[in-house]
């Protein structure tokens, strides 16, 4: 158990670290939403549309939980909610704010809601570079 969640850690970190190296969000992640996976580690865990540590973001939106309600579970996981997955620690450390963000953009990623035309893709610009 113990050694299991050490293994864990040491890939969501390992994660982390290769994709720092890279400094480039996946195609399916917007730059503004790269940054704030990346500083809150979500990245370690999560990607949109890939079962990682954590269940695809595409998955997270299936559910229909509310924006409020995901914020809630970003603060305190319920793991009942994904069997066969580790537990998520709760994530106090992200501001409400940036929380919400989040949660409307995991929201946003139901792939069975009707592909909405995303007319914000433009305003996506390169301010992913600040982590040095
Ligand atoms: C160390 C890995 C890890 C990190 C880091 C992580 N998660 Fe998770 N997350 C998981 C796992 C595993 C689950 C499924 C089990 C659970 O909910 O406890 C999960 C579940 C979730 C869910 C679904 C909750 C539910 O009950 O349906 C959301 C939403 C979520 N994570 C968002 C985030 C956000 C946002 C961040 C960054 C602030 C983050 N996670 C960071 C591993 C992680």
């Amino acid at each position: 158990m113990k050694k299991t969640f050490g293994i864990l850690i040491a890939s969501a970190a390992l994660a982390v670290a290769s994709f720092d190296a890279n400094a480039q969000a996946p195609a399916d992640i917007p730059a503004d939403m790269n940054v704030l996976m990346q500083k809150y580690t979500c990245i370690a865990c999560h990607r949109p549309n890939q079962r990682l540590v954590g269940p695809a973001y595409a998955d997270v939106a299936k559910k229909k939980y509310s924006n409020d309600e995901i914020v809630k579970l970003i603060y305190t996981p319920n793991p009942a909610h994904w069997p066969g997955y580790p537990p998520m620690a709760p994530m106090t450390q992200v501001p409400k704010e940036d929380a919400m963000k989040l949660a409307v953009w995991i929201n946003s990623l139901d792939g069975d809601a009707k592909t909405k035309t995303t007319t914000k893709k433009t305003t996506t610009t390169k301010k992913s570079k600040k982590s040095a």
